[in-house]
């Protein structure tokens, strides 16, 4: 009987008063804990009483747990409240405190780019494959009609792997052989493996890494392309343009100034270069105030022809773009060597 009528209004008082969650925990655990709380306590007691006591101190009861639970989650919800001072106090947690930021890294410049291309190219249709870096004299040279004694591979600077180019005296002109390795020059022979691992009509682009004996400012003994080919039937030069047209327009700017000039691959014919205005000094360039960027035509049916694709049924175009000359003139970013000084000041505004 002594249970039943405690005093549960100095309760709601000293729950009122309560300064942090600890301590409304404990008056909550007096109050209701399963062995030894006031209020379990009290409702085992009823089963004591006879049935007309029984129905008021039930009722009473009730009452009283209802706006004991209403108060304490209440004053709970006070004490959690971010504006609540005393919890700042007392449980040392301030879930207001303002920490520093912390710093989060993100991709350098010229992955974040391939990312670009590839979601452009992508929306285009086009697959993505990359191939190996070190490369055979045959993938990067010669299934590419560039031939040993051609004069085309002067223009490529390359670091060959293995220390010097064999010459066959006899025949006054270098050896060729599958297993020459150099590094490559060009993602170029990344089109040839394409070619040969899969059947037209396709379309897709390999980026990469590419190495040559070069460097100033628009030039590096590493940059990156990214090469593009798209065989089926009567592709055209007109097709070739549009794709062109519409990468440049996407990845740099809709309103960029670009002109195209006949050029010469030998693994094209025809073959056209894409020039893109740039802001950067002109004394820096080799090129004053447009840069190639681009390299494309129609596949030349003698390389078709070694992956074993009919020209006469098949046909298409090739593309190469120089990845960092395309982020300096979307960047207006003067000097190429930028790239890969790992300066923090420089990384991080991208
Ligand atoms: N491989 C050439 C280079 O690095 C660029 C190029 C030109 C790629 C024409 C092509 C192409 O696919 O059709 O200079």
């Amino acid at each position: 009987m002594t249970t039943v009528s405690h005093d549960w209004p100095s309760y709601i008082k000293r729950i009122a008063e309560c300064a942090s969650a600890d301590a409304l925990g404990l008056i909550e655990h007096e109050l209701f804990g399963r062995k030894a709380g006031l209020l379990t306590l009290a409702l085992k007691e009823l089963g004591s009483l006879d049935a007309d006591a029984r129905r008021t101190a039930a009722m009473d009861l009730n009452q009283a747990k209802k706006t004991l639970t209403e108060s304490i989650d209440a004053k709970r919800k006070e004490l959690m409240s971010p504006s609540n001072d005393a919890l700042k106090e007392t449980d040392g947690i301030d879930i207001t405190m303002q920490l520093p930021k912390k710093e989060r890294g993100h991709l350098h410049l010229i992955p974040q780019f391939i990312r670009e291309v590839e979601e452009v190219f992508g929306r285009m249709g086009f697959d993505t494959m990359s191939g190996p870096e070190i490369e055979s004299e045959d993938m990067n040279f010669n299934m590419l009609n560039i031939p040993a004694e051609h004069p085309a591979r002067d223009a490529q600077d390359t670091f060959w792997i293995s220390n010097q180019q064999p010459f066959d005296k006899a025949q006054d002109r270098p050896v060729t052989s599958n297993q020459k390795l150099v590094l490559r020059t060009h993602t170029s022979p990344v089109q040839i493996r394409y070619m040969q691992s899969h059947k037209p009509p396709f379309r897709a682009i390999f980026p990469g890494k590419v190495y040559r004996k070069d460097a100033d400012a628009t030039h590096s003994p590493m940059f990156h392309q990214f090469e593009g080919l798209m065989i089926g039937k009567d592709i055209n030069l007109a097709n070739m343009k549009s794709v062109m047209i519409t990468a440049i327009r996407e990845l740099i700017d809709p309103n960029a100034e670009f002109r195209f000039r006949t050029g010469y691959f030998p693994f094209v014919e025809p073959g056209l270069e894409v020039d893109m205005r740039w802001q950067g000094e002109e004394s820096e360039s080799r090129e004053g105030k447009w840069l190639e960027v681009v390299g494309c035509g129609l596949v030349h049916p003698n390389v078709l022809r070694n992956c074993n694709i009919d020209p006469e049924e098949w046909q298409g175009f090739a593309f190469g773009f120089g990845i960092e000359r395309m982020i300096m003139i979307k960047h207006r970013i003067p000097d190429l060597r930028s790239f890969y000084e790992g300066d923090l000041r420089f990384l991080k505004q991208f």
